[in-house]
């Protein structure tokens, strides 16, 4: 089977990829590059001892895009690429929305085009904006509080009217909670081009001494130590949720939503702890108000991915921290 991945070289993209070549998948790459590096392929081959095939391609450029559809028949599309960061797309929300939304439009178009009718969407736990209540599962409401967030909502909307329209078409929208972590090798990792605005590359960046110490952003919130909860989940159990989300698209058609997180909470604070404990070293922080738009507790309820996909997290937050630094110390 051949599956076709946008943003195949970024962090949750190449990890997935790797767990793709592992399960017999047989793999093509297309990425700008602006958000991460070629020599991540390197890597790749040197993991799973194959190199997928790469296609330097803007999602954006149906022509160059076309001409990767038109090489090869491809059984699915994952797709990844997009901008990702909260704050530039409050600054740039054109850029965003021209990006994001207008270049999954061109993947869809040339996936009717070729007929291809099975998508797996990399949407976000960013779509139900502060929860009501947690854990928070499938059918809670949905509410964003970015242009980022609302990227990922609508295109979530465009691929249910698609599958609304076409019958034959799959699209499974994988809701992420907060990935972190990298593969156990050390070689491959989370590289955030500028500054990170993510928690545990902050972490790293502290723990290295790049810089003074980590802010936390509020410690006056109502949970167990005053610092906000997250569902954070390690890259790889990520990327074993798409392999799962692709069989399931093989079977089944229409667009459904699937969280994808472990189901467990830690604080801010519970992190850095662990962090600390696994890996023998401090990272300096200090408490600095809070980060507007923070919801103070996000966690989900797995069950669907558990029922539909046969999937569930089997890596815990110690490993997390223990593959994140490794992979950060190992990086280059
Ligand atoms: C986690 C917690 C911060 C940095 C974002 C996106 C979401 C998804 C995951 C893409 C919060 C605190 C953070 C720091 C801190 N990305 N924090 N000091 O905000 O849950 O989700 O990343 O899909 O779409 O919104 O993740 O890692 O930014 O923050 O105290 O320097 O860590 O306040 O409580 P978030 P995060």
């Amino acid at each position: 089977m051949k599956i076709l991945v946008s943003g195949g070289a970024g962090y949750i993209g190449s990890h997935t990829v790797i767990r793709l070549i592992e399960n017999g998948y047989d793999v093509t790459v297309f990425d700008n590059l602006y958000n991460s590096k070629i020599t991540v392929l390197d890597k790749i081959e040197k993991i799973t001892g194959t190199r997928p095939d790469f296609r330097l391609c803007d999602m954006t450029e149906r022509k160059s895009l076309e001409a990767i559809f038109r090489e090869d028949k491809y059984d699915a599309v994952i797709h990844f690429a997009g901008y990702k960061a909260v704050g530039e797309s409050i600054e740039k929300p054109l850029m965003y929305y021209d990006n994001n939304i207008n270049g999954t439009l061109v993947i869809l178009e040339l996936m009717e085009k070729y007929g291809v009718k099975n998508l797996i969407f990399s949407s976000s736990a960013t779509v139900y904006g502060l929860p009501e209540k947690c854990p928070v599962d499938e059918t809670a409401p949905l509410f964003c509080l970015n242009p980022y967030g609302r990227t990922k909502l609508f295109i979530e909307e465009i691929l249910r009217d698609l599958c609304a329209a076409d019958k034959d078409f799959s699209a499974v929208l994988l809701r992420y909670f907060n990935p972190v972590g990298a593969h156990p090798s050390g070689l491959i990792a989370e590289d955030p081009n500028g500054i990170p605005n993510n928690l545990m590359p902050r972490i790293i960046q502290a723990a290295k001494g790049e810089i003074p110490e980590l802010q936390v952003f509020g410690d006056d919130y109502d949970t167990r130590d005053g610092t906000c909860i997250r569902d954070y989940i390690h890259v790889l159990d990520l990327a074993d949720g798409h392999v799962a989300a692709l069989d399931y698209a093989f079977k089944n058609k229409g667009s459904i939503p699937i969280n994808l997180g472990t189901g467990k909470g830690y604080t801010v604070l519970e992190l850095i702890n662990a962090f600390e404990k696994v890996n023998g070293i401090r990272v300096p922080y200090s408490i600095a108000p809070r980060r507007e738009g923070d919801s103070k507790s996000t966690y989900a309820d797995n069950s669907l991915a558990k029922k539909l996909l046969g999937w569930e997290a089997k890596l815990n937050v110690e490993d997390m921290c223990r593959d994140a630094w490794r992979g950060a110390v190992n990086y280059e």
